[in-house]
């Protein structure tokens, strides 16, 4: 593996997470130097990688915390999930837009529901699905999906060096190799819906150096799957 990270730092905001944990492991094989933020709760959940990385425990949209994390950073990569009805994922992404050095490479993960321009085209009963289980999950305060969307609109509204990378239904496997990407949702080379969490996270991770991600915010999926493959 080449170590394109190497004398480089790097922060995983959410590091515990599935995709979290991945993202630390291919960061840690290119040579990255990793920090990661988690809940204090789940700091266990890092135990694997012992002392190569460094563990701030702390809820992600804990501002003085991502502001230590993030402090020397050439990179973050930030997951945003939208738990809780606590502006969760909105609080995460403002403070890692409001305290990541300056000219840093910032990548964030959500799903493909999020859309920066209204061109996406959605699978038919996606949208009233989505919909329905919003507002019931949202009624539990479960889930909290328009705070998901309005911490990727501040992420687009922003002026950082900022890519949103939007996951299919996701699936663990081993790897196929990078993700192939589209623009919007609705072209034929996404029609499968799935991409390995494996692939997702080298997906984040390789997005840092790739300079024509920048301002992008592509739809992934696997690279093996049958509407990758035919397209
Ligand atoms: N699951 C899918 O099929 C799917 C599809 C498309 C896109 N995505 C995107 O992929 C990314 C990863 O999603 P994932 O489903 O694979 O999950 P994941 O990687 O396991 O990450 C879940 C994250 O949510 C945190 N979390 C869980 N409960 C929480 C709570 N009550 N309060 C605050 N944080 C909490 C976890 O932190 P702890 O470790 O502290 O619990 C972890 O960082 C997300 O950006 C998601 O939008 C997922």
């Amino acid at each position: 593996m080449e170590a394109t990270g190497a004398g480089r730092r790097m922060c995983v905001v959410g590091a515990s997470g599935k995709l979290g944990r991945y993202m630390v492991r291919h960061a840690l094989d290119r040579g990255w130097r990793v920090t990661g933020v988690c809940r204090e709760q789940s700091v266990p959940k890092l135990a694997d990688f012992g002392d190569a990385i460094t563990v701030v425990p702390a809820a992600t949209d804990d501002r003085a915390a991502i502001a230590r994390a993030v402090e020397g950073c050439d990179a973050v990569l930030t997951v945003l999930v939208p738990w809780g009805v606590k502006h969760y994922a909105s609080g995460t992404a403002r403070a890692v837009l409001d305290h990541a050095p300056a000219g840093a490479r910032l990548v964030f993960s959500c799903g493909w529901h999020i859309s920066r321009d209204g061109e996406d085209v959605y699978p038919r009963g996606t949208k009233v699905y989505e919909a329905v289980v919003g507002r019931l999950a949202k009624l539990a305060r479960v889930v909290d999906v328009d705070d998901q969307v309005a911490a990727c609109r501040a992420v687009f509204d922003s002026d950082t060096r900022w890519t949103v990378v939007r996951g299919s239904d996701l699936e663990e496997g081993e790897s196929q190799g990078l993700p192939v990407w589209r623009r919007h949702v609705g072209d034929p080379a996404l029609a499968s819906n799935r991409t390995r969490r494996v692939d997702y996270a080298r997906f984040m991770v390789e997005a840092v150096d790739d300079a024509s991600l920048v301002h992008e915010a592509p739809a992934i999926v696997g690279r093996l799957t049958p509407s990758a493959l035919s397209a």
